[in-house]
């Protein structure tokens, strides 16, 4: 593996597709113990979360639900803040577990803004599930229940996650060369 340019920048790689697979392998099993008989709700956000919540779902072998929402856009390599309301979540959430799945934590911002309004519907149980947080750059403190890795205040790229609309398609995870 060696260097990938995507507009303007350079990237290299960080995270291979092999230790992305074990490592939502492993978040799921525990997911499978914990959630049994409880048809937990995923709510995974799209667009960054479509791959890791599709490889996550793939490895729940208990009885679950999926609901995909769109929530905020993310433009450049900075956290844009700007949260749009829920599209697209059309079931109730009155008793339900519910496993919210991103990409990435990365200020926090996000998912600060996004909870207090799931919590409002009384859910059963609400948790994350996250498959990389970013814990130098919170702004906005957030408890990540499911984490796949811990990573440096460093921008990535691939495994869904874009550079202004590039490179969600790529398999493994690549870092910005700075
Ligand atoms: P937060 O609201 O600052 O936590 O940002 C969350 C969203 O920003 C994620 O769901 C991603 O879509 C996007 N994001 C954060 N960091 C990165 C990155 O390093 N690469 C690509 N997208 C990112
Ligand atoms: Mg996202």
């Amino acid at each position: 593996m060696s260097i990938i340019r995507v507009h303007d920048k350079d990237f290299k790689p960080y995270i291979s597709a092999e230790a992305i697979h074990e490592k939502i392998g492993g978040m799921a099993e525990q997911m499978n113990k914990d959630y049994a008989d409880k048809n937990p709700l995923f709510i995974p956000i799209l667009n960054g979360s479509f791959m890791f919540a599709a490889d996550l779902f793939k490895a729940i072998t208990i009885e679950a639900e999926i609901n995909f929402i769109k929530l905020a856009s993310y433009k450049g390599t900075k956290s844009s803040g700007q949260v749009i309301t829920a599209i697209g979540l059309d079931t109730d959430l009155i008793g339900r577990h519910i496993v919210i799945v991103e990409d990435i934590v990365d200020t926090g911002k996000t998912l600060s803004e996004f909870l207090p309004q799931l919590q409002h519907q009384q859910p059963a149980s609400l948790k994350i599930a996250a498959l990389l947080h970013k814990p130098e750059a919170t702004v906005y403190p957030i408890s990540v229940d499911y984490l796949g890795f811990s990573v440096p205040n460093k921008f990535l790229l691939g495994y869904g996650l874009d550079y202004d609309g590039l490179g969600r398609n790529i398999p493994s995870i690549y870092q910005l060369v700075e």
